[in-house]
């Protein structure tokens, strides 16, 4: 069954580890996140962006596959279902599709209708028991089309969104998705720990967990960060294993590749990677 993620990050917060949201594209990868979150029993968030629920058929061909994997696969962890950078429209859509989590991205409204806008969401979901992100500060890098420039958030507006009664807030310390620039100049520790002192036992969201060093993602999740967002790094891991099997000529007589064994390399691929990912966040047998 499908849970909220407020709980687990609460959970989180209060162990200081992370849960990691991994955005899925398809079968093969909801299903290798899936076993993995429960080979390593731990508690798991699938993310769909927009263009991902559109891909693969619309928010209620997801909620029916995810729940279907559920029983079919027998997964026991807690598994939530979170709708990733989300419009105002989309996470209506969402909620009345069955996802347990929605992501509100408001933060290129003026702030005022970033808060009217989130707290009437937040009100649409917990009147369905379904967790609410709020984003302050946009994050770098593009994502679906929209480029954002990688700002820090102001930690008296995490306040003011954190109380209006989301369950975790993704602030912008200068991560971006996709990979980092050479001349990246990391996270700022300063900016999040303002943010964190002024929001108390909120769980703090960290965007664009491609490509930024370990020892950084201790640091913030010792300062409050309680789940971590990967996407572009099981995309490169998935490319680089169906290439390599490509090249490696395995086509069949006439008949092309088969697509299953294609696919289960790729899928062997995400599952390595979501595996080093939960080792790293500290959320292996948290479940
Ligand atoms: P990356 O693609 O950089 O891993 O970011 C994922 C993300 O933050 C999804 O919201």
């Amino acid at each position: 069954m499908l849970v909220s993620a407020k709980e687990m990050l609460d959970k989180a917060k209060a162990g200081h580890y992370a849960v990691g949201q991994f955005n899925i594209n398809n079968l093969e990868w909801t299903k290798a996140i899936l076993q993995t979150a429960q080979e390593l029993n731990s508690p798991v968030i699938l993310g769909v962006s927009e263009g991902a629920g559109k891909y693969m058929c619309g928010y209620t061909t997801v909620v029916g596959m995810v729940n279907g994997m559920i029983k079919e696969l027998g997964i026991t962890v807690p598994v939530a279902l979170h709708l990733d950078h989300g419009s105002y429209d989309h996470c209506y859509k969402c909620i009345e599709a069955g996802f347990s989590s929605i992501m509100f991205d408001g933060s290129h409204y003026p702030i005022e209708e970033n808060v009217a806008k989130t707290k009437e969401l937040v009100a649409a979901a917990h009147a369905k028991g379904i967790s609410i992100e709020a984003e302050v500060g946009a994050i770098g890098g593009e994502e679906d089309g929209v480029i954002g420039k990688g700002e820090c958030a102001d930690p008296q507006e995490c306040k003011a969104v954190a109380d209006l009664g989301v369950d975790f807030l993704a602030a912008g310390i200068g991560n971006i998705h996709g990979k980092y620039p050479a001349n990246w100049e990391g996270l700022s520790f300063e900016t999040l720990d303002a943010i964190q002192q002024l929001t108390g036992d909120m769980p703090l969201v960290l965007h664009g967990g491609t490509g930024i060093p370990a020892d950084m993602i201790k640091k913030a999740i010792s300062l409050g960060v309680a789940k971590i967002n990967v996407n572009t790094e099981c995309q490169l891991a998935f490319a680089a294993a169906t290439r390599k099997y490509i090249e490696a000529g395995k086509d069949l007589e006439g008949k092309g590749f088969d697509p299953r064994k294609l696919l289960a390399d790729g899928s062997a691929a995400i599952k390595a990677t979501v595996k080093e990912k939960m080792e790293l966040f500290g959320s292996v047998g948290k479940a």
